[in-house]
């Protein structure tokens, strides 16, 4: 019996398998409204037979957004065509869809990858001036952001509370507020770029402050039946920088809160990050998680095999593993390794006469009658 393809609760939330396809930003959107793109995108995705989806990191203000083409839920024009796009796909797949709720910070106001990435300055037409905990740039040549006051804070914790509202309207099934790669949560959480010197910044407990208050108020505002949760880098690869034991402090203070699950990345916070890659790199930070916190954990980062995705579950290194990029080479990735495991998933009945003859009990729900 595959472990992989065992079902997991999180929160109230029953995933069919444990293979969840982790947020990615498409960089598609027009003033954060999703479009054709993203139904072609989230509608293939859709028909994957993984666990879970986690919509792209969708900012909870148009200053929150990454790239000006980012996704974001802060408008009715945002809100409606999600519901559009979710409504088709609902029609056609079960698998339950959360949204990545982010707020960019100083990592602002930025090109788009295939566009170089680089930061877009405020005077550009195209561009902003950026929010942080401090006035510090991420890059020393970039433009400093403005060090959020009081008002700003209120006016950032309350974006992300409409957010959650609009989240609750359009039923997704759950929130990841994203606590990571070195976006305005992950900033206040580090001491590189956390150099405050009121309540939110200096101890650890004043760093996960601003965080901690956000994720009150998200739980506050969506459904209570429904999981929310945070991505979290466990390291940001500098030395002094946000670490594992921070990780470990912080989630266990979520758990107590109502979190539901860690996802557990690494980095992003500074340039100067000096990442050991190599395959399923970010586990071992997921498992000092899962051991010494015992909230139900999401490993990401080089898992590409479905062996490999099974081991970690198997030897209790996460609860659940998320995959972006080899979803991306491979759609049906689940399909693949489900045959791979001997295990099963949901497919699509337009697609049933797809199963390979010598794997038929592959399609679970494959049901042509009797003729
Ligand atoms: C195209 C692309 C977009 C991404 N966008 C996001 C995002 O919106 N939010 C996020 O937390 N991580 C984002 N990531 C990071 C992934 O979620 C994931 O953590 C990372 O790619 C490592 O997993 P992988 O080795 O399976 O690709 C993105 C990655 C890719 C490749």
């Amino acid at each position: 019996m595959s472990r992989l393809f065992e079902p997991l609760q999180i929160g109230n939330l029953r995933l069919d398998n444990r293979i969840v396809i982790a947020p990615m930003c498409q960089y598609s959107a027009e003033d954060g409204t999703a479009g054709d793109w993203h139904m072609i995108h989230l509608g293939h995705l859709a028909l994957s037979g993984a666990g879970l989806l986690i919509l792209e990191a969708t900012a909870v203000s148009p200053e929150g957004r990454i790239s000006p083409q980012d996704l974001g839920l802060y408008s009715d024009a945002n809100e409606e065509a999600l519901a559009r796009i979710l409504t088709a796909i609902g029609q056609h797949s079960s698998m339950p869809f959360a949204v990545q709720l982010a707020h960019a910070g100083r990592k602002g106001s930025s090109r788009p990858p295939w566009d170089g990435g680089a930061q877009i300055r405020p005077d550009e037409p195209t561009g902003w001036k950026t929010v942080a905990p401090s006035a510090m740039p991420h890059a020393a040549d970039e433009d400093a952001p403005l060090a959020l006051d009081r008002a700003g804070l209120d006016r950032v914790r309350e974006d992300f509370v409409k957010a959650a509202k609009r989240a609750a309207r359009l039923g997704l099934a759950g929130i990841e507020i994203h606590g990571a790669h070195g976006y305005l949560l992950h900033q206040f959480l580090s001491p590189i770029a956390n150099k405050r010197d009121d309540e939110y910044g200096g101890s650890l407990e004043n760093r996960m402050r601003f965080p901690i208050e956000v994720f009150d108020a998200v739980r506050a505002a969506f459904p209570t039946e429904k999981p929310v949760w945070m991505r979290i880098s466990a390291t940001d690869w500098v030395p002094g920088g946000w670490d594992i034991d921070g990780t470990i402090a912080l989630s266990k203070i979520l758990k107590e809160r109502g979190c539901a699950a860690i996802h557990v990345t690494t980095g992003g916070v500074s340039p100067q990050q000096a990442i050991k890659l190599g395959p399923g790199y970010q586990v071992p930070y997921a498992q000092r998680v899962k051991a010494e916190v015992g909230l139900p954990t999401i490993a990401v980062g080089l898992i590409t095999e479905p062996e490999q995705a099974e081991a970690i579950i198997a030897n209790e290194e996460a609860d659940a593993i998320s995959i972006a990029r080899a979803m991306l080479y491979d759609p049906r990735w689940p399909w693949h390794a489900a045959a791979k495991l001997g295990a099963q998933v949901k497919a699509p009945k337009q697609y049933w006469r797809s199963q390979p003859r010598e794997l038929k009990d592959l399609f679970e729900n494959m049901n042509y009658g009797q003729r």
